[in-house]
């Protein structure tokens, strides 16, 4: 097939439009695959499979709206088990919670789908954590993961958090434009960056530079992802974004060579070795290869700034929304940090500021779905799965049709009483979870404290989470237009205890 569409491709570009050769070849791939492949009886609620159409369509709504508009339009359709095609692949979409829990805790779907092509476009095929689907290799990644992002390293992360938040909140005016009002959005991926690289890199670099080779980077990874095969031989379309992976795995090379310098150059190390130095030292003693060094190194460079910049700037909205919400954070810490420095707060007893996060992650999330792949056969809810179905977990549907009493509002009413936690997933639980929840946790609330203790935000005029232009292909993003994203930093009038941070 692969040859063919070789062949096919030069020869019509010349005369078409990309749309218009991309549905062509679409329809041809999948005539092919339903003439190759035994047509599949499901019993599962779904789309029908209409002699090949039904698989085309639904592969078309995924490419076309994004990974997560689809799978909300069809858990809204069908209910909360559906079956999909993926590029010919049966896909599962799940939105029910016992449903959602039993993967998640699983042991057989540990494994995540996505286009080989693409993977290996971003560097991630067969290496680094997030989309790594070589299991063994991928265990042994996660260990260097948990070990920097669990445990030992949570006390450290608040003082740098504090530190870094505050550091940036002083030069506040880099980011503000002549009406007053702060790029929000860019000083929180700011934030976030200098704390990912204060706690696991370690190298001075410019933040600016890498922020903007992240954020390509993760446009690539959204473009890329699911594309059909053919995508990657259309040679004009595909560079651009072959282009932006390269930029930033290329910035992470370089900082690695700067990392192994301070190394070699370090008399004694300390007794606690930051998540770069583990790796190169696995790397010296052929544990893990130089390529996969650098795509952990990346992969966490940009978990941060890709998720917790962007659920901390929501939640900046939410708060302006519900001002009686910041009311009583503002009053709880100034209760718990009376006369205590932010690192010696007791954050178990911040239960207001806990629930407004939960609530925030639940109402508006960044990363609402998780995709995963069936190593084996199995049984869900009483439906068969075969070994090698793609299963979409749809945990932001999950969150706003089950257990919750205002699942459709954001009220911290919802958080009042203790969650069941197969209500409650924002990170995923089990084998392959979030490995940076326990983390990312503690990094949100410390920002969070250090910046409301300073400022409050008021974000322009008619500008809500309603209003702002939104994707939701690989995650819930905002669009980034020129002034929507904007807030203004309004000085706390009174000045609480701890405001010489
Ligand atoms: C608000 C912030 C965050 C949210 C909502 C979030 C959510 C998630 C979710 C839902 C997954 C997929 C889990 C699954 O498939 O079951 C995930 C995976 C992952 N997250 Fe996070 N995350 C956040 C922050 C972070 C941070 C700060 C880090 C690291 C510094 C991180 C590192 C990772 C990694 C490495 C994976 C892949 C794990 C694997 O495949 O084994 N995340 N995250
Ligand atoms: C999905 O992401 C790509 C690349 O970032 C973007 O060009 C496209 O507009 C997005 N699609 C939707 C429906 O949001
Ligand atoms: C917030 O959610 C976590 C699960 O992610 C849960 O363990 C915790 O108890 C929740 N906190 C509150 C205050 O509801």
């Amino acid at each position: 097939m692969a040859s063919e569409m070789l062949t096919i491709g030069p020869v019509v570009v010349n005369h078409f439009s990309v749309v218009t050769l991309l549905l062509l070849l679409l329809l041809l791939s999948f005539l092919f695959i339903t003439t190759c492949r035994r047509r599949h009886q499901s019993h599962i609620p779904g789309p029908s499979f209409l002699a090949g159409l039904g698989p085309l369509l639904t592969y078309a709504r995924f490419i076309w709206t994004g990974i997560g508009t689809a799978s909300n339009y069809y858990n809204n359709k069908y209910g909360s088990i559906v079956r999909v095609w993926i590029n010919g692949e049966e896909t599962l979409i799940l939105s029910r919670s016992s449903a959602v829990y039993h993967v998640l805790r699983s042991a057989h779907y540990t494994s995540r789908f996505g286009s080989q092509k693409g993977l290996e476009c971003i560097g991630m095929e067969g290496r680094g954590i997030i989309f790594n689907s070589d299991i063994p290799l991928w265990k042994k990644v996660r260990i260097y993961f948990s070990k920097a992002l669990t445990g030992p390293s949570l006390p450290r992360t608040v003082g740098i958090c504090v530190s870094s938040t505050a550091k940036h909140l002083d030069s506040l005016q880099d980011m503000t434009d002549t009406s007053g009002h702060v790029d929000t959005l860019n000083l929180l991926r700011a934030i976030v960056v200098d704390i990912s690289n204060r706690l696991f890199l370690r190298v001075p670099l410019n933040e600016k530079d890498l922020l903007m080779k992240i954020h390509n980077y993760f446009e690539t990874w959204q473009t890329v992802l699911i594309k059909p095969d053919i995508f990657f031989k259309m040679g004009w379309l595909y560079k651009k974004h072959k282009r932006a992976a390269q930029e930033l795995q290329d910035e992470i090379e370089s900082l690695l060579e700067i990392k192994r310098k301070i190394i070699s150059e370090t008399e004694k190390l300390d007794d606690d070795l930051d998540f770069a130095t583990e790796l190169i030292f696995a790397q010296n003693h052929g544990e893990l290869s130089g390529d996969n060094v650098r795509q952990c190194v990346l992969e966490m460079v940009i978990a941060a700034p890709d998720t917790l910049s962007i659920s901390l700037f929501f939640m900046l909205m939410l708060l302006k929304q519900n001002p009686d919400v910041e009311l009583q954070i503002v009053e709880e810490m100034n209760t718990m940090l009376s006369g205590k420095s932010v690192e010696n707060t007791d954050f178990e007893g911040l239960t207001v500021l806990e629930s407004f996060i939960n609530e925030s992650l639940r109402f508006h999330p960044v990363v609402d779905f998780t995709m995963r792949k069936a190593q084996e056969d199995d049984n869900i809810d009483g439906t068969k799965i075969r070994k090698g179905t793609n299963i979409i977990l749809n945990i932001g549907l999950m969150h706003k049709t089950e257990f919750f009493p205002k699942p459709k509002e954001f009220s911290l009413t919802n958080f009042v009483s203790t969650v069941p936690s197969r209500f409650f997933q924002p990170f995923g639980c089990g084998p392959r979870s979030c490995v940076g929840k326990h983390i990312a946790m503690v990094m949100m609330k410390a920002i969070l404290i250090t910046l409301l203790s300073r400022y409050t935000v008021c974000p322009r005029q008619g500008c809500n989470l309603n209003s702002i232009k939104q994707t939701n292909n690989l995650s819930q993003q905002p669009v980034e237009d020129e002034h929507s994203l904007t807030m203004r930093f309004i000085p706390r009038t009174m000045q609480p205890q701890h405001s010489q941070l």
